[in-house]
């Protein structure tokens, strides 16, 4: 079959929205029909090069849509089904998956090839095969997917909205909950108020944070973070670490949050500064991936005894995490319609981007017709 998507033909160029030939679902896949897809700072690095992909590649991770069809061997998932695409694959088998690490499944390492784990490809323009973001390609119309990168959900939650829980919600939501293990009375900063950052905001309330101080140049991004629960905002990172140690009574943030768009030295820095002695740092964000985005003081680090760590989809299980937010959604605990700032046609994708990198959305959607 036929379905439009957007292309990165090669790092650096625009997003091309073209016909694409879609082959049917193989064993164990299934056919989408999206309803919505998030625009993520990940494709932009994908696209620019920052995170090199294996081009031409489908863009796009954060969907939600509605089953059309089923290959072989599924038997948990029909057509008419809705379902929130997990940007992680989890095979439930591997190491990762079978000790609670869903987020870090083996299946992980086919995200910048886009492939299915079966090593083939279901994209193609004429002889050629294009891979898919994260196994998904959410920026097309249709696509076929593994049974393993998809969560059946409530079919009257608005999948315009669920998509967000594809990516950025929980890893946001995940990097203060799981990652940074904050506790009630604890004191958080997050540096960078975007799709993701905003659910660390989220993440940090429901942690029962008494200071949550939100860091971003932008004025928007300020507004929003306070109406999300932060208790403070501020532009710099400067001001953060002031205002951490004044709050604290110069003891400093039990946690840092980095959720900047594009990840370079300073920002870890300020990050780690304002943390206390055994705080901690969590870096969630991703930058030029040839750069070491990371350097900081060793001494520091070993005599006050503290913790730097990524965070991967929020170090979440994607099976149990995406159906629990969009529970607390349901039970009106989470914020999932507030998120959503703009909606775009997928032939304003580029639009959407601009918007982006302007710093004017806390997320920008992609709706299909
Ligand atoms: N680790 C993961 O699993 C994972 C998952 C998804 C996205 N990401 C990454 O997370 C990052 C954030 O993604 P997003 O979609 O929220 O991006 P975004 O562009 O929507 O938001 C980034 C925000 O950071 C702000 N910012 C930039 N520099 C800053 C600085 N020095 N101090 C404070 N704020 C600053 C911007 O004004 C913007 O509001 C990206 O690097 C993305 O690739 C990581
Ligand atoms: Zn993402
Ligand atoms: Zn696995």
């Amino acid at each position: 079959m036929k379905t439009r998507a957007a292309v990165m033909w090669e790092a650096g160029k625009p997003w091309d929205v073209v016909e694409l030939d879609l082959d049917a679902p193989k064993a164990g896949e299934v056919l989408i029909k999206f309803a919505a897809s998030g625009l993520c700072h990940s494709d932009d690095h994908a696209r620019t090069g920052d995170l090199p992909g294996n081009y031409p590649l489908v863009g796009g991770h954060e969907g939600a849509g509605i089953v059309e069809q089923v290959g072989d061997g599924v038997f948990d998932i029909a057509p008419g089904d809705h379902v929130v695409c997990s940007f992680l694959p989890t095979c439930g088998k591997c190491r990762w998956c079978s000790t609670g690490h869903q987020n870090l499944c083996d299946l992980g390492q086919f995200l910048m090839v886009g492939c299915l784990p079966d090593g083939t490809f279901r994209f193609h323009s004429g002889e050629q095969d294009l891979g898919a973001m994260c196994m998904l390609g959410t920026f097309s119309e249709r696509a076929v997917v593994s049974r393993n990168s998809v969560v059946k959900i409530d079919a009257d939650i608005p999948l315009e909205k669920a998509a967000l829980v594809g990516c950025g919600v929980p890893t946001g939501w995940g990097s203060v909950v799981y990652s940074a293990e904050v506790r009630p009375g604890d004191s958080v900063v997050i540096f960078g108020i975007g799709g993701i950052g905003i659910n660390a905001v989220q993440g940090a309330k429901h942690a029962g944070a008494r200071h949550i101080i939100a860091v971003d140049p932008i004025d928007f991004k300020r507004e929003k973070a306070l109406e999300f629960g932060a208790t403070h905002a501020v532009a710099t990172g400067a001001e953060a670490i002031e205002l951490a140690a004044q709050l604290t009574e110069g003891v400093g943030a039990d946690a840092a949050i980095v959720t900047v768009g594009v990840v370079q030295p300073q920002v870890v820095e300020e990050a780690f500064f304002a943390t206390r002695k055994l705080g901690t740092t969590v870096v969630v964000g991703l930058g030029p991936m040839t750069e070491n985005t990371i350097q900081l003081n060793g001494d520091m680090l070993t005599l006050y005894q503290k913790t730097v760590k990524g965070s991967l989809f929020g170090a979440s299980n994607p099976m149990h995490d995406i159906k629990n937010i969009l529970s607390l959604y349901k039970a009106g605990q989470y914020k999932l319609d507030e998120l959503v700032t703009k909606t775009y046609s997928l032939d304003d994708i580029n639009a959407g981007y601009e918007d982006m990198a302007a710093g004017v959305n806390l997320r920008g959607v992609i709706v299909y017709d």
